[in-house]
C-alpha cells in the first residue's frame, strides 16, 4: 500500500503546473473545475498552502457574474479539442462557457473541519467567491426558482456520455455545416472507452450555439439545444449549499445565512421532481419535455449525500443499490449493469469513478447505511491498489481505464489513506513529497 501512496504523491507532483494541477498529462492539459476541487483535498494532506493555491487559482478564473467555468485554458495546447479558439468566451484567462458539478464549497468545508486557524482564514478569504458561485447557479440555472438545476450541456454534469443524456441529445439538431473537426481524446485513449462520434457532434453543436449567442446564459437556458435536470449536479449543489451554510455559521458570516437557508429549502423541495417512481430512484429528466431517463446511475445514489428523500424513497434506492452492488464486483457503476445500455468500459456508461464513490460513501454513511458505505470505500481502495491511478475502472473486471496517472484518483486515494499519511512513521511520505519517487 505504501508504494501506492508514493505513486499517488508522485502523480500529483507530475501533474502540478505551479498554481494548478492538470487532471492528467496530454489528455487533459488545462485546469478543470471539479478536478481541481478533489485534487485540492488530496493536496491538503501533503501541503496545505498548495491545496489552497489550487482553489485560489481556479477562483481566479471566476466570471464576473459568479460562474466558475468548467475549464480554464492557461495556454493553447493542440493536444486538446475543443480548445479556447472554439469556445471564444473572451474572458481573461480564457475559459470554457459553462460550469461543472460545484463541489468546491464541500471541499473547502472539509478542509476547514480537518484544519486549524490558517484554514479558516483561507476559507474566509474565498467565502464571498463561493457564495457568488452558488448565487450564479440559483439565478442562471434555475431562473424560474423551481428548485431544479438545469444543465445546458452534458459536459456541465461532468458525466459527459452517460445514457442519462441520450434523450436530451436526441433533440439536438446537428447542422450539416458542423464541419470537419479532429478529436484529440481518441488519440490518447482507446475510442471504445470514450464518447462516440454521434455524441461529439452534438456536444459541439451545443458549444457552437453558446458561442453564437456570446455565452449569454439567459438565452442559452431558454433557447439552447439542451436543457436537462441532473441528479448529480442537483445533489452535489444541494450538499455544497448545506456545507456552505455550516461554513457560514462557523465563520460568522451571519448576513448570508437567510439567503443560503432559502436555497437549501428550495432545492430540497425541487429534488422531488427527479424522483422516478417507475425505476425506484432519482433520474435525469428533460426540463422542456418532462421526459425521464429510465436508468439508475452513481449520481442517483448521491441522494443520501444531499440528504433528500422520504423513508420510502430511501428504502427503494437502497434496494436498488444492493441489487446493483450484487451485480458488480466493484461498486458503484455509472450506469445500472442490468440495464441494456450498460457498457463496462465506456467512460460514464458503466465504469466506476473514485470521486463519485467518495461522495456516495459519505452520503451512505451519513444516512447510517454503514455496510454499504464500507463496501463502496473498500472497493475504491481495492480498485486503486490493484490498478493504480486510472481515470476510471471496469466494475466487472476491475481494470483501470481512460487516462492513467490521474490527479483526482490519486487525491481520493490519499484522502482514503489519511491516517497512514498522518502516522508516516518510516518517513516514506515525507521523502516522496520532498523528492518524488520514480
Ligand atoms: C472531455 O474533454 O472529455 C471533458 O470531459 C470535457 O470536460
Amino acid at each position: 500500500m505504501t508504494s501506492r501512496i508514493e505513486e499517488a504523491i508522485n502523480v500529483l507532483k507530475m501533474n502540478d503546473r505551479g498554481d494548478y494541477t492538470v487532471p492528467t498529462n496530454r489528455l487533459y492539459p488545462y485546469q478543470w473545475n471539479w478536478d481541481s476541487g478533489f485534487t485540492a483535498l488530496g493536496l491538503w494532506h501533503l501541503d496545505k498552502n498548495r491545496a489552497w493555491l489550487e482553489l485560489a487559482s481556479l477562483l481566479n478564473a471566476q466570471w464576473k457574474d459568479g460562474m466558475v467555468p468548467h475549464i480554464v485554458f492557461r495556454q493553447n495546447d493542440p493536444d486538446y479539442f475543443p480548445g479556447p479558439g472554439v469556445w471564444q468566451t473572451k474572458t481573461s484567462p480564457s475559459t470554457s462557457g459553462h460550469s461543472q458539478p460545484p463541489v468546491l464549497a464541500s471541499i473547502v468545508w472539509e478542509m476547514v473541519q480537518m484544519g486549524g486557524l490558517d484554514d479558516s482564514n483561507k476559507a474566509r478569504e474565498i467565502f464571498p467567491d463561493l457564495l457568488s458561485y452558488h448565487r450564479w447557479f440559483c439565478e442562471a440555472r434555475d431562473p424560474k426558482k423551481s428548485g431544479v438545476i438545469g444543465i445546458i450541456h452534458p459536459w456541465e454534469s461532468g458525466r459527459d456520455n452517460c445514457p442519462d443524456w441520450d434523450i436530451g441529445l436526441a433533440g439536438v439538431d446537428v447542422p450539416n455545416n458542423i464541419g470537419e473537426y479532429i478529436r484529440r481524446d481518441t488519440v490518447h485513449v482507446d475510442s471504445d472507452q470514450r464518447p462516440t462520434g454521434y455524441q461529439y457532434d452534438r456536444f459541439l453543436t451545443i458549444v457552437n450555439f453558446g458561442r453564437k449567442v456570446g455565452w449569454n446564459h439567459e438565452i442559452i437556458y431558454n433557447d439552447g439545444p439542451f436543457l436537462m435536470a441532473d441528479p448529480g449536479v442537483q445533489f452535489i449543489f444541494l450538499r455544497a449549499t448545506k456545507d456552505l451554510l455550516e461554513m457560514a455559521r462557523y465563520l460568522g458570516q451571519d448576513s448570508t445565512l437567510h439567503e443560503i437557508e432559502d436555497w437549501v429549502e428550495r432545492f430540497e423541495a425541487g429534488s422531488e421532481w427527479l424522483w422516478n417512481e417507475k425505476v425506484g430512484g432519482y433520474c435525469a429528466r428533460d426540463l422542456r419535455t418532462g421526459k425521464f431517463s429510465n436508468g439508475l446511475t452513481n449520481a442517483s445514489m448521491l441522494s443520501f449525500y444531499a440528504g433528500v428523500g422520504s423513508v420510502e424513497q430511501q428504502n427503494k434506492s437502497i434496494d436498488n443499490c444492493r441489487r446493483i452492488m450484487k451485480a458488480c464486483k466493484f461498486a458503484m457503476p455509472s450506469w445500472d449493469p442490468q440495464h441494456p445500455g450498460f457498457e463496462s468500459h465506456r467512460y460514464w456508461r458503466g465504469p466506476v469513478w473514485a470521486i463519485m464513490n467518495y461522495m456516495i460513501a459519505r452520503g451512505l454513511s451519513d444516512a447510517e447505511f454503514e455496510d454499504l458505505a464500507f463496501r463502496v470505500t473498500s472497493d475504491t481502495k481495492s480498485l486503486i491498489e490493484e490498478n493504480g491511478m486510472a481515470e476510471y475502472f471496469d466494475p466487472l473486471a476491475g481494470k483501470g481505464l481512460g487516462g492513467m496517472n490521474f490527479s483526482w484518483t490519486a487525491a481520493i486515494y490519499l484522502d482514503l489513506c489519511r491516517d497512514s499519511l498522518t502516522r508516516d512513521s518510516g518517513g516514506i511520505v515525507k521523502r516522496a513529497i520532498a523528492h518524488g519517487v520514480n
